[in-house]
């Protein structure tokens, strides 16, 4: 199982992170990895000025937004528990 966690710390909050939960929660679904990944939120990651940051098992990825959510996805997630 791969842990992701989505950071909804204030500054990630303001920056988009339920549209980045929203969004990976469709994708994990559209794959089929429901028992695969493992989503969560989190509380600050410590990379509050880089955008929204995600934790993919021990990596940290960082600002992610509407418009490049799937890409991130496909690069971090995806290609990691396919
Ligand atoms: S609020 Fe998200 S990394 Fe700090």
């Amino acid at each position: 199982m791969l842990d992701v966690f989505v950071c909804i710390g204030s500054s990630c909050h303001l920056r988009g992170s339920y549209d980045i939960i929203g969004g990976f929660k469709s994708l994990i679904e559209q794959h089929g990895l429901q028992d695969k990944v493992n989503l969560s939120a989190s509380f600050c990651l410590g990379h509050c000025t880089d955008g929204v940051t995600v934790k993919v098992g021990e990596e940290f990825v960082t600002g992610l937004n509407k418009e490049n959510c799937e890409e991130k996805f496909n690069q971090h997630i995806l290609s990691r528990v396919k």
